[in-house]
């Protein structure tokens, strides 16, 4: 943005100002744009690896997936005003939903990850018990969003590997 704001200022400067802006121009906008392209590169390339069995991999995929569908629910819970469904699908997706993890799963996830993890099934907990409490949609969606901030970072944070490559 600043790049663009400046080439505006120095083509209102005399001529041999602006033959070396343009110059300059010339060199820095191919950088600019590699540098862009990298970063998205880097940005995949981040997320740190959790080396898992595949078991354990299928099995956080499997708690992924059903997140999902709750998310839609809820969704679809808040739309309708119906917080009968929003509190049953956010149970669905709260603590409830570790208890079939395969043993030894919660050691093998690296702390952040498994805060993170839990904190999310919490949180769906607290929606649970609030979107019962309170029968507000409003307040409902509100902490869906909380929620949601939390797939995301820890989509952009961490990506999971099975021991064979
Ligand atoms: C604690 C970290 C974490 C949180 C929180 C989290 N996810 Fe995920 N999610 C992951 C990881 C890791 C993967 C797998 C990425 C990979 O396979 O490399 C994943 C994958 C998924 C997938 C793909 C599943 C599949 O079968 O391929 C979906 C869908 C998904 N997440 C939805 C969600 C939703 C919706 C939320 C929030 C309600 C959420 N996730 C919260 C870590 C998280």
């Amino acid at each position: 943005m600043s790049r663009y704001a400046a080439v505006t200022t120095h083509l209102e400067t005399p001529m041999h100002h602006r033959a070396l802006f343009l110059s300059l121009a010339l060199v820095a906008t191919p950088l600019y744009a590699a540098g862009h392209s990298l970063h998205v590169v880097d940005t995949l390339e981040q997320r740190s690896p959790i080396r898992l069995t595949a078991t354990q991999k299928s099995h956080i995929h499997l708690e992924m997936r059903m997140f999902l569908s709750n998310v839609q629910l809820i969704v679809n819970g808040i739309a309708n005003n119906d917080m009968k469904m929003v509190a049953v699908a956010a149970h669905e997706a709260g603590m409830a939903a570790t208890q079939d993890a395969p043993a030894k799963l919660s050691e093998k996830l690296p702390p952040a990850f498994n805060q993170m993890r839990l904190a999310t099934h919490k949180a769906f907990d607290d929606l649970s018990r609030d979107a019962d409490s309170l029968g507000d949609s409003a307040q409902a969606l509100k902490q869906l969003g909380q929620i949601m901030n939390n797939c995301v970072n820890c989509h952009s944070t961490y990506r999971l590997e099975t021991g064979r490559r």
